[in-house]
Protein backbone atom coordinates (compact mmCIF):
# COMPACT_ATOMS: atom_id res chain seq x y z
CA UNK A 1 0.00 0.00 0.00
CA UNK A 2 0.88 3.59 -0.24
CA UNK A 3 2.39 5.26 2.87
CA UNK A 4 1.25 8.47 3.74
CA UNK A 5 4.33 9.80 4.65
CA UNK A 6 3.25 12.28 7.61
CA UNK A 7 0.17 11.42 9.53
CA UNK A 8 -2.11 14.01 10.05
CA UNK A 9 -3.48 14.87 14.09
CA UNK A 10 -6.64 16.42 14.29
CA UNK A 11 -8.75 17.95 17.19
CA UNK A 12 -12.66 18.51 16.99
CA UNK A 13 -12.47 21.63 15.07
CA UNK A 14 -11.27 19.51 12.47
CA UNK A 15 -14.04 17.15 11.72
CA UNK A 16 -14.70 18.97 7.98
CA UNK A 17 -11.08 18.20 7.02
CA UNK A 18 -11.56 13.97 8.43
CA UNK A 19 -15.05 13.46 6.19
CA UNK A 20 -12.94 15.50 3.24
CA UNK A 21 -9.77 12.81 3.54
CA UNK A 22 -12.66 9.97 3.70
CA UNK A 23 -14.39 11.42 0.55
CA UNK A 24 -10.96 11.35 -0.72
CA UNK A 25 -10.99 7.69 -0.32
CA UNK A 26 -8.28 7.81 2.77
CA UNK A 27 -8.13 6.23 6.06
CA UNK A 28 -8.94 8.51 9.12
CA UNK A 29 -8.35 7.29 12.92
CA UNK A 30 -12.00 8.35 14.98
CA UNK A 31 -12.33 8.21 18.54
CA UNK A 32 -15.39 5.85 19.77
CA UNK A 33 -16.64 5.35 23.28
CA UNK A 34 -14.79 1.69 23.09
CA UNK A 35 -11.54 2.29 21.29
CA UNK A 36 -10.36 4.17 18.13
CA UNK A 37 -11.36 2.79 14.83
CA UNK A 38 -9.42 2.92 11.74
CA UNK A 39 -12.40 4.44 9.49
CA UNK A 40 -12.69 4.44 5.61
CA UNK A 41 -15.27 4.43 3.71
CA UNK A 42 -17.08 1.24 3.44
CA UNK A 43 -18.64 1.35 -0.15
CA UNK A 44 -14.98 2.22 -1.66
CA UNK A 45 -12.60 -1.06 -2.23
CA UNK A 46 -9.77 0.97 -2.13
CA UNK A 47 -10.31 2.09 1.18
CA UNK A 48 -11.57 -1.06 2.75
CA UNK A 49 -8.28 -3.30 1.37
CA UNK A 50 -6.34 0.32 2.43
CA UNK A 51 -7.62 -1.00 6.04
CA UNK A 52 -6.58 -4.19 5.88
CA UNK A 53 -3.02 -3.56 4.48
CA UNK A 54 -2.63 -0.77 6.89
CA UNK A 55 -3.35 -3.28 10.07
CA UNK A 56 -2.03 -5.95 8.61
CA UNK A 57 -5.09 -7.92 9.35
CA UNK A 58 -6.13 -11.27 7.69
CA UNK A 59 -8.52 -10.57 4.53
CA UNK A 60 -10.86 -13.42 6.27
CA UNK A 61 -11.20 -11.30 9.20
CA UNK A 62 -14.75 -8.87 8.00
CA UNK A 63 -14.75 -5.10 9.63
CA UNK A 64 -17.64 -3.43 11.66
CA UNK A 65 -19.75 -0.66 9.70
CA UNK A 66 -20.44 2.13 11.67
CA UNK A 67 -23.96 4.13 10.78
CA UNK A 68 -25.21 7.02 12.52
CA UNK A 69 -28.57 5.97 12.90
CA UNK A 70 -30.60 2.74 13.37
CA UNK A 71 -32.59 4.22 10.05
CA UNK A 72 -29.14 3.68 8.31
CA UNK A 73 -28.16 0.22 9.48
CA UNK A 74 -31.24 -1.21 7.56
CA UNK A 75 -30.37 0.37 4.28
CA UNK A 76 -27.22 -2.51 4.71
CA UNK A 77 -28.97 -5.89 6.88
CA UNK A 78 -32.37 -7.04 7.13
CA UNK A 79 -32.68 -6.61 11.16
CA UNK A 80 -34.64 -9.31 13.19
CA UNK A 81 -37.25 -8.08 16.02
CA UNK A 82 -34.69 -9.20 18.15
CA UNK A 83 -31.99 -6.82 16.77
CA UNK A 84 -34.19 -4.00 16.78
CA UNK A 85 -35.05 -4.11 20.20
CA UNK A 86 -31.53 -4.21 21.45
CA UNK A 87 -30.73 -1.28 18.80
CA UNK A 88 -33.79 0.73 20.00
CA UNK A 89 -31.98 -0.12 23.82
CA UNK A 90 -28.45 0.50 23.37
CA UNK A 91 -27.60 2.38 20.19
CA UNK A 92 -25.73 4.68 20.22
CA UNK A 93 -23.20 2.65 22.19
CA UNK A 94 -20.95 -0.32 22.42
CA UNK A 95 -23.38 -2.97 21.04
CA UNK A 96 -22.27 -3.61 17.29
CA UNK A 97 -25.47 -6.41 15.36
CA UNK A 98 -24.35 -8.95 12.91
CA UNK A 99 -27.42 -9.41 10.27
CA UNK A 100 -27.81 -11.01 6.78
CA UNK A 101 -26.76 -8.26 4.34
CA UNK A 102 -29.66 -6.60 2.71
CA UNK A 103 -29.79 -7.08 -1.42
CA UNK A 104 -28.30 -3.71 -3.18
CA UNK A 105 -26.26 -2.84 0.33
CA UNK A 106 -23.57 -1.18 -1.59
CA UNK A 107 -21.00 -2.04 0.35
CA UNK A 108 -17.39 -3.06 -0.84
CA UNK A 109 -17.88 -6.84 -0.85
CA UNK A 110 -14.11 -6.63 1.32
CA UNK A 111 -15.89 -5.56 4.30
CA UNK A 112 -18.00 -8.79 5.05
CA UNK A 113 -15.05 -10.61 3.94
CA UNK A 114 -17.39 -12.46 1.63
CA UNK A 115 -19.76 -13.97 4.50
CA UNK A 116 -23.59 -13.06 3.57
CA UNK A 117 -24.05 -11.31 6.82
CA UNK A 118 -22.28 -7.56 7.99
CA UNK A 119 -21.69 -6.12 11.39
CA UNK A 120 -23.71 -2.55 11.66
CA UNK A 121 -22.92 -0.13 14.99
CA UNK A 122 -23.99 3.04 15.86
CA UNK A 123 -21.55 4.38 18.07
CA UNK A 124 -22.05 7.19 20.70
CA UNK A 125 -18.52 9.07 20.66
CA UNK A 126 -19.55 12.81 19.48
CA UNK A 127 -16.82 13.36 17.73
CA UNK A 128 -17.40 9.83 15.80
CA UNK A 129 -21.08 10.99 15.52
CA UNK A 130 -20.20 14.24 13.83
CA UNK A 131 -17.89 12.79 11.61
CA UNK A 132 -20.43 9.91 10.66
CA UNK A 133 -22.62 13.52 9.86
CA UNK A 134 -20.70 15.18 7.89
CA UNK A 135 -19.44 12.10 5.61
CA UNK A 136 -22.80 10.85 5.26
CA UNK A 137 -22.06 7.15 4.39
CA UNK A 138 -21.16 4.12 5.87
CA UNK A 139 -17.77 3.76 7.61
CA UNK A 140 -15.81 0.39 8.07
CA UNK A 141 -14.22 0.87 11.12
CA UNK A 142 -11.68 -2.03 13.18
CA UNK A 143 -9.43 -1.03 15.96
CA UNK A 144 -6.80 1.22 14.79
CA UNK A 145 -4.23 -0.94 15.65
CA UNK A 146 -1.82 -3.57 14.00
CA UNK A 147 -3.74 -6.45 13.52
CA UNK A 148 -3.33 -8.85 17.11
CA UNK A 149 -2.17 -5.85 19.06
CA UNK A 150 -3.34 -4.10 22.12
CA UNK A 151 -6.42 -1.95 20.95
CA UNK A 152 -5.86 1.92 21.26
CA UNK A 153 -8.07 4.32 23.87
CA UNK A 154 -5.85 7.46 22.73
CA UNK A 155 -4.28 9.16 19.91
CA UNK A 156 -1.14 8.21 21.26
CA UNK A 157 -2.10 4.90 21.13
CA UNK A 158 -2.65 4.93 17.31
CA UNK A 159 0.51 7.17 16.41
CA UNK A 160 2.49 4.88 18.12
CA UNK A 161 1.12 1.99 16.12
CA UNK A 162 -0.07 2.95 12.89
CA UNK A 163 1.90 6.45 11.78
CA UNK A 164 3.06 7.00 8.61
CA UNK A 165 0.53 4.12 7.06
CA UNK A 166 -2.88 5.98 7.14
CA UNK A 167 -3.81 9.83 6.36
CA UNK A 168 -4.80 11.11 10.05
CA UNK A 169 -5.90 10.62 13.57
CA UNK A 170 -9.00 12.77 15.15
CA UNK A 171 -8.05 13.06 18.41
CA UNK A 172 -10.86 12.91 20.89
CA UNK A 173 -9.14 12.31 24.23
CA UNK A 174 -9.27 8.60 26.14
CA UNK A 175 -12.08 6.14 25.16
CA UNK A 176 -14.60 6.12 28.11
CA UNK A 177 -15.61 2.54 28.08
CA UNK A 178 -12.43 0.98 27.15
CA UNK A 179 -12.76 -2.21 26.06
CA UNK A 180 -14.78 -2.84 22.59
CA UNK A 181 -17.85 -3.85 21.74
CA UNK A 182 -20.71 -6.34 22.53
CA UNK A 183 -21.29 -8.25 19.36
CA UNK A 184 -24.09 -10.46 18.44
CA UNK A 185 -25.06 -12.54 16.07
CA UNK A 186 -29.01 -14.37 15.27
CA UNK A 187 -29.89 -17.61 14.68
CA UNK A 188 -33.74 -16.42 13.40
CA UNK A 189 -34.81 -14.50 16.48
CA UNK A 190 -32.14 -16.08 18.93
CA UNK A 191 -29.27 -13.55 20.20
CA UNK A 192 -25.76 -15.48 20.23
CA UNK A 193 -22.81 -13.68 21.91
CA UNK A 194 -19.88 -13.80 19.69
CA UNK A 195 -17.22 -11.05 21.87
CA UNK A 196 -17.85 -9.66 25.33
CA UNK A 197 -17.95 -6.15 25.19
CA UNK A 198 -19.08 -3.14 26.42
CA UNK A 199 -22.51 -3.76 27.18
CA UNK A 200 -23.04 -7.00 29.37
CA UNK A 201 -24.91 -9.91 29.06
CA UNK A 202 -26.84 -8.45 32.20
CA UNK A 203 -28.02 -5.58 29.70
CA UNK A 204 -28.74 -7.82 26.74
CA UNK A 205 -30.82 -10.27 29.06
CA UNK A 206 -32.64 -7.56 30.63
CA UNK A 207 -34.32 -6.23 27.21
CA UNK A 208 -34.37 -9.76 25.77
CA UNK A 209 -35.39 -11.45 28.95
CA UNK A 210 -33.73 -14.32 30.38
CA UNK A 211 -31.78 -17.46 29.87
CA UNK A 212 -28.67 -14.79 28.78
CA UNK A 213 -28.26 -14.98 25.19
CA UNK A 214 -24.80 -16.78 25.47
CA UNK A 215 -23.92 -19.74 23.36
CA UNK A 216 -20.61 -21.15 22.25
CA UNK A 217 -22.33 -24.01 20.38
CA UNK A 218 -23.12 -21.07 17.75
CA UNK A 219 -22.56 -21.85 13.72
CA UNK A 220 -23.01 -18.31 12.93
CA UNK A 221 -19.12 -17.49 11.83
CA UNK A 222 -16.77 -15.63 14.13
CA UNK A 223 -14.13 -15.16 12.10
CA UNK A 224 -11.91 -12.51 14.09
CA UNK A 225 -12.12 -14.46 17.70
CA UNK A 226 -8.71 -15.84 17.82
CA UNK A 227 -7.22 -17.09 20.75
CA UNK A 228 -3.95 -15.08 21.14
CA UNK A 229 -5.25 -11.24 20.46
CA UNK A 230 -4.90 -8.04 22.11
CA UNK A 231 -0.94 -9.20 22.74
CA UNK A 232 1.43 -6.96 24.17
CA UNK A 233 4.84 -8.24 23.51
CA UNK A 234 5.74 -9.22 27.54
CA UNK A 235 4.65 -12.44 28.60
CA UNK A 236 1.42 -12.01 30.99
CA UNK A 237 0.05 -13.76 33.68
CA UNK A 238 -3.64 -13.97 35.21
CA UNK A 239 -5.00 -14.15 38.55
CA UNK A 240 -2.36 -13.05 40.29
CA UNK A 241 -2.01 -12.29 44.36
CA UNK A 242 1.41 -13.09 44.29
CA UNK A 243 3.60 -11.47 42.26
CA UNK A 244 7.12 -12.25 41.05
CA UNK A 245 10.37 -10.13 41.69
CA UNK A 246 11.15 -9.19 38.58
CA UNK A 247 7.13 -8.71 37.39
CA UNK A 248 4.85 -5.53 36.99
CA UNK A 249 1.80 -6.17 38.73
CA UNK A 250 -1.04 -4.91 37.90
CA UNK A 251 -3.78 -4.72 40.65
CA UNK A 252 -7.72 -4.30 40.98
CA UNK A 253 -9.35 -3.53 44.05
CA UNK A 254 -8.25 -2.90 47.83
CA UNK A 255 -6.37 -6.37 48.13
CA UNK A 256 -3.95 -4.97 46.03
CA UNK A 257 -2.65 -1.90 48.28
CA UNK A 258 1.09 -2.68 47.06
CA UNK A 259 1.35 -2.87 43.18
CA UNK A 260 2.36 -0.35 41.14
CA UNK A 261 -0.33 0.19 39.04
CA UNK A 262 -4.16 -0.77 39.79
CA UNK A 263 -6.98 -0.96 36.94
CA UNK A 264 -9.38 0.61 40.26
CA UNK A 265 -7.86 1.28 43.54
CA UNK A 266 -11.63 0.92 44.71
CA UNK A 267 -12.33 -1.94 42.73
CA UNK A 268 -14.85 -0.10 39.72
CA UNK A 269 -15.11 -2.48 37.03
CA UNK A 270 -16.17 0.22 34.85
CA UNK A 271 -12.99 1.90 35.90
CA UNK A 272 -11.20 -0.85 35.17
CA UNK A 273 -12.20 -1.66 31.65
CA UNK A 274 -11.69 2.10 30.68
CA UNK A 275 -8.50 2.07 32.50
CA UNK A 276 -7.74 -2.06 30.86
CA UNK A 277 -5.50 -0.87 27.26
CA UNK A 278 -4.08 2.03 28.33
CA UNK A 279 -2.52 0.19 31.50
CA UNK A 280 -1.47 -2.28 29.04
CA UNK A 281 0.28 -0.70 26.89
CA UNK A 282 1.86 1.07 29.97
CA UNK A 283 3.24 -2.18 31.19
CA UNK A 284 4.21 -2.96 28.23
CA UNK A 285 6.92 -0.40 27.52
CA UNK A 286 8.36 -1.38 30.62
CA UNK A 287 9.98 -4.36 28.76
CA UNK A 288 8.77 -6.08 32.48
CA UNK A 289 6.39 -9.47 32.73
CA UNK A 290 3.06 -8.68 33.40
CA UNK A 291 1.13 -10.10 35.99
CA UNK A 292 -2.80 -9.04 36.43
CA UNK A 293 -4.85 -9.75 39.70
CA UNK A 294 -8.08 -11.09 39.47
CA UNK A 295 -11.38 -9.64 38.01
CA UNK A 296 -14.44 -10.86 39.15
CA UNK A 297 -16.33 -11.96 36.05
CA UNK A 298 -19.83 -10.09 36.54
CA UNK A 299 -21.08 -7.03 34.22
CA UNK A 300 -18.67 -5.77 32.11
CA UNK A 301 -15.77 -8.06 34.17
CA UNK A 302 -16.30 -10.48 31.60
CA UNK A 303 -15.73 -8.36 28.61
CA UNK A 304 -12.00 -7.47 30.94
CA UNK A 305 -11.48 -11.16 31.67
CA UNK A 306 -11.97 -12.23 27.72
CA UNK A 307 -9.35 -9.65 26.75
CA UNK A 308 -7.13 -10.66 29.28
CA UNK A 309 -7.14 -14.20 28.50
CA UNK A 310 -6.35 -13.54 25.02
CA UNK A 311 -3.61 -11.58 25.95
CA UNK A 312 -1.87 -14.18 27.77
CA UNK A 313 -3.01 -17.07 25.48
CA UNK A 314 -0.12 -18.52 23.89
CA UNK A 315 1.38 -17.34 20.56
CA UNK A 316 2.89 -18.82 17.79
O1 LIG B 1 -15.90 -1.30 19.68
C1 LIG B 1 -15.66 -1.81 18.58
O2 LIG B 1 -16.33 -2.74 18.12
C2 LIG B 1 -14.50 -1.23 17.77
C3 LIG B 1 -14.85 0.22 17.43
C4 LIG B 1 -13.83 0.86 16.55
O3 LIG B 1 -16.13 0.26 16.86
N1 LIG B 1 -14.24 -2.00 16.60
C5 LIG B 1 -13.70 -3.24 16.64
O4 LIG B 1 -13.46 -3.79 15.39
O5 LIG B 1 -13.43 -3.83 17.66
P1 LIG B 1 -12.52 -5.05 15.16
O6 LIG B 1 -12.35 -5.18 13.70
O7 LIG B 1 -11.30 -4.95 15.96
O8 LIG B 1 -13.41 -6.24 15.61
C6 LIG B 1 -14.54 -6.55 14.86
C7 LIG B 1 -14.97 -7.95 15.07
C8 LIG B 1 -14.02 -8.95 14.47
O9 LIG B 1 -13.74 -9.96 15.42
C9 LIG B 1 -14.80 -9.51 13.29
O10 LIG B 1 -14.48 -10.82 13.01
C10 LIG B 1 -16.23 -9.36 13.77
O11 LIG B 1 -16.23 -8.11 14.40
N2 LIG B 1 -17.16 -9.30 12.65
C11 LIG B 1 -17.27 -8.35 11.69
N3 LIG B 1 -18.19 -8.69 10.77
C12 LIG B 1 -18.69 -9.89 11.16
C13 LIG B 1 -19.66 -10.77 10.63
N4 LIG B 1 -20.32 -10.50 9.49
N5 LIG B 1 -19.93 -11.92 11.29
C14 LIG B 1 -19.27 -12.22 12.44
N6 LIG B 1 -18.31 -11.42 13.01
C15 LIG B 1 -18.02 -10.28 12.36
MG1 LIG C 1 -9.59 -5.29 16.96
Amino acid sequence: MEKSPQTELLGPADVARAAQLLRAGQLVAMPTETVYGLAGDARNPDSVAAIFAAKGRPAHNPLIVHVDSLGRATQFANLPDAARKLAHAFWPGALTLVAPLREGHGLADAVTAGLPTVALRVPAHPLARALLAEFGGPVAAPSANPSGRISPTTAAHVMAGLAGRIAAVLDGGPCPVGVESTILGFEGEEAVLLREGGISAEQIAGILGPPPSARSDTKIAAPGQMLSHYAPAARVRLNVTEPKDDEIWIGFGPDCAGAALSLSPTGDLEEAASALFAMLHHADATGQPIAIAPVPEHGIGAAINDRLRRAAAPRD
